[in-house]
């Protein structure tokens, strides 16, 4: 795509020109956005640019390997891995309500990223994958109900508290066309087509108190489903799958044994930018064949439920 490469090599004079010869710190999350700017920054600055990723321990299955070895082992890209899965878990042991959840999992993240990003000696500027509608969104959020219905996590402030200046080079970008920047970068399709990912992770998909067995059979729960999905050439249908893990277990038979395990859900939805949603309308085949695999596959869970609520009044996540 022509357009897309003259953009890219106009990203990429902006930013030296920004940047000069100073240092970068960016944080990774394994999205599209923060990818698709650790990239282009990179390809920009090269090893000016260090990137820290935050394993807060609430990740899917695989899914922080799979980041460290491509930013590291496939594009070269000096990346801090702050494996902080004790620390994260261990604040949110006992801890059930949703917002304080959200809320111990937004301030470990600061403390956290803030405390990687101080021995990257002499950096001054934060590179962050914020896009158009972003932009635009903080603007009229001003305006906006005064209703907070969920805390979102994001590092916003994070900049101004740790005297860094910003590097936005997604700003003028709406999500296709991140997508296709992505491309034109050459990162891999299966990754530039993945759902949007929370923050705050499985933990909002598990709600109730968080364990690390909970965490470890949505895990597996999640992956099977979402291979249901790609093997039945669905996902790029589906805005965003995923399984929640529910904090009731519930009497089963297995053979001729009693069971008494986790029963989860699955969630699917369309929608066209995350504000409303409507669920996914599988065929009965479909989810009858998922629920026999997940409850083949995964120990731990007996019973496999659908949600059918769409946003509003549901939201997509569960907390
Ligand atoms: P809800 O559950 O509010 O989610 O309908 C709407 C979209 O936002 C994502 N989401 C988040 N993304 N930080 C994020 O980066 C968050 O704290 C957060 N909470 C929800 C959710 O996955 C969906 O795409």
């Amino acid at each position: 795509d022509w357009t897309m490469g003259a953009y890219r090599d106009d990203a990429i004079a902006k930013i030296r020109e920004q940047v000069g010869d100073k240092k970068v710190i960016c944080g990774l999350s394994g999205g599209v956005d923060s990818s698709v700017a650790a990239v282009l920054i990179h390809e920009a600055i090269g090893d000016q640019l260090t990137c820290v990723f935050v394993d807060h321990g609430l990740l899917r299955l695989n899914e922080a390997d799979e980041v460290v070895s491509m930013f590291r082992d496939h594009y070269n890209i000096p990346l801090i891995h702050a494996d902080e899965k004790d620390l994260f878990l261990g604040e949110l042991d006992g801890q059930s309500d949703p917002e304080t959840k959200r809320k111990i999992i937004g301030r470990l993240f600061i403390d956290v990223f803030q405390k990687h990003a101080n021995a990257i000696e002499g950096a001054e500027f934060l590179a962050q994958g914020t896009l158009y509608p972003d932009v635009i969104e903080s603007v009229s959020f001003s305006g906006g109900p005064s209703v907070t219905i969920k805390s979102h996590h994001n590092v916003g402030g994070l900049p101004e508290k740790m005297g860094l200046k910003l590097v936005e080079p997604l700003r003028e970008l709406f999500k296709d066309e991140v997508r296709a920047l992505g491309r034109e970068l050459g990162l891999p399709d299966h990754f530039i087509g993945r759902h949007p990912f929370p923050g705050p992770g499985l933990a909002i998909r598990c709600p109730g108190e968080i364990t690390r067995e909970k965490l470890e059979i949505l895990r597996k729960a999640d992956a099977v489903y979402i291979d249901q999905i790609r093997k039945h050439g669905l996902y790029d249908d589906i805005w965003q799958a995923f399984v929640a893990i529910l904090p009731v277990r519930t009497v089963g038979v297995m053979g001729d044994g009693r069971t008494y395990d986790y029963a989860c859900a699955l969630r699917a939805v369309t929608s066209v930018d995350g504000m409303t949603a409507d669920y996914y309308p599988f065929s009965h085949e479909f989810l009858g064949e998922t629920a026999t695999r997940i409850i083949n596959e995964v120990q731990g869970i007996n019973r496999v439920t659908y949600d059918i609520t769409s946003k509003p009044p549901g939201t997509i996540e569960w907390e």
